[in-house]
């Protein structure tokens, strides 16, 4: 269990309800009260003096996406501040040229609301990657499906419904030859992975930094190779301005979070450090699944535990019993009754016509929150899968 320097546990620094379990950090993170208390500071500045904060502001998005690049290990100039990591790549899909017939190509594992994005750019096409595919069958999968037509391919770094990596650098690569450009949604990177973009030759990538990162909701980064045609999807009096400093500026909007974001990043560093809170992480996320999985074995008969090639370190995997989660839209409605029914703060997912409770694990999380999770949620979770019978 990670402790504060006082000795209380972790979890102590974050101002989570006691009312819930929080499995779910991988959806909208969440931010420890100290990096909560810089924020506020910031807006009643804000709310103090409007006139000078707002004329203030795009210097100080400046030197806040400054010792972000810092942190992320990349060149100043390649890195914008957006609000979230949508914004980075609505505006990321507005810069590709697609020529007329061009298609855009995703995995089967890809986000949603992005897909919904480059759907409205062009037809998008869908590579197959097993989940239990390893990094040499995954990039495989991908590289087959490029065709003449493919504008662009739009890969996750880390995926959301099924908590694996993808061999992007590999696939990037491959796209390079064939002069396709490629844009990596690594929503779930920043503070996860170390470097994420060493040895990564793609032309754009976004990341939240409100998710593994722990910055208040509101801030992520949008990475660029050449950034020369990418524009804040908000038009404000940057655009003049050379990329990053024209996403400086983004008319009136509580910018608070990203400027909170570099003291979010320290605040972990100074307390355990980030390499140590990943290792607690998949450690812990191991635990995590093991227990649950056999929780819902002991009930069913069934082997829950799920073969992930490249699984995701904090997130991972459990089996659902049954068709539960199975069904589009079976994955939201299942959240809210868990909420609702068990308090407990969960994602599911559904994938190959298969329903899968995701469960992460962050500095706050210790094994007892999955040994209460296991005693007190999967059995009636079973009970639900049977009720649908
Ligand atoms: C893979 C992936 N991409 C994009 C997003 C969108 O992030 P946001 O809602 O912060 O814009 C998410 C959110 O969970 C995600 O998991």
């Amino acid at each position: 269990m990670l402790q504060l320097p006082d000795g209380r546990p972790a979890r102590a620094a974050w101002p989570l309800s006691d009312d819930l379990l929080h499995l779910n950090h991988g959806s909208f993170g969440a931010a420890p009260a100290s990096t909560l208390a810089t924020q506020d500071a910031l807006r009643a500045e804000m709310n103090a003096a409007p006139v000078r904060w707002f004329a203030g502001l795009p210097a100080r998005i400046a030197t806040a996406r400054v010792a972000v690049a810092d942190f992320l290990s990349v060149p100043h100039h390649r890195l914008a501040l957006v609000p979230n990591a949508s914004a980075g790549m609505s505006a990321a899909l507005s810069a590709v040229d697609i020529p007329t017939g061009g298609e855009i190509l995703v995995t089967d594992h890809a986000y949603g609301a992005v897909v919904m994005g480059a759907e409205r750019r062009a037809p998008v096409h869908r590579a197959h990657v097993p989940l239990a595919a390893g990094p040499g069958e995954a990039a495989a999968a991908v590289i087959e499906a490029f065709t003449d037509r493919t504008a662009l391919v739009v890969l996750d770094h880390v995926t959301s419904p099924t908590a694996r990596l993808l061999p992007v650098a590999a696939i990037t690569a491959a796209a390079r030859t064939r002069g396709i450009p490629v844009l990596v949604d690594g929503a779930h990177v920043p503070g996860l992975i170390d470097t994420p973009l060493d040895g990564l030759d793609c032309d754009y990538w976004v990341g939240n930094l409100h998710k593994f990162a722990c910055a208040p909701p509101g801030a992520a980064v949008l990475i660029a190779r050449d950034g020369a045609r990418l524009h804040p999807v908000i038009d404000s009096w940057g655009s003049a301005e050379p990329f990053p400093s024209r996403f400086d500026v983004q008319g009136t909007l509580d910018a608070t979070a990203q400027l909170t974001a570099p003291h979010a990043l320290t605040e972990i560093e100074k307390l355990w450090g980030w390499q140590r809170v990943r290792e607690h992480a998949e450690e812990l996320a191991a635990y995590a699944t093991a227990r649950v999985a056999s929780a819902f074995t002991e009930l069913t008969g069934e082997d829950h535990t799920v073969e992930v090639g490249m699984p995701a370190g904090p997130m991972r995997l459990v089996r659902l019993p049954g068709t539960l989660g199975a069904a589009p839209g079976a994955p939201d409605a299942l959240r809210a009754r868990v909420l609702a029914e068990l308090n407990a703060e969960c994602a599911f997912s559904t994938f190959g016509g298969r329903g899968y409770l995701r469960l992460s694990a962050h500095a706050y999380n210790t094994p007892a929150d999955y040994d209460d999770f296991a005693t007190n949620c999967v059995p009636t979770l079973t009970a639900w899968s049977r009720a649908l019978h």
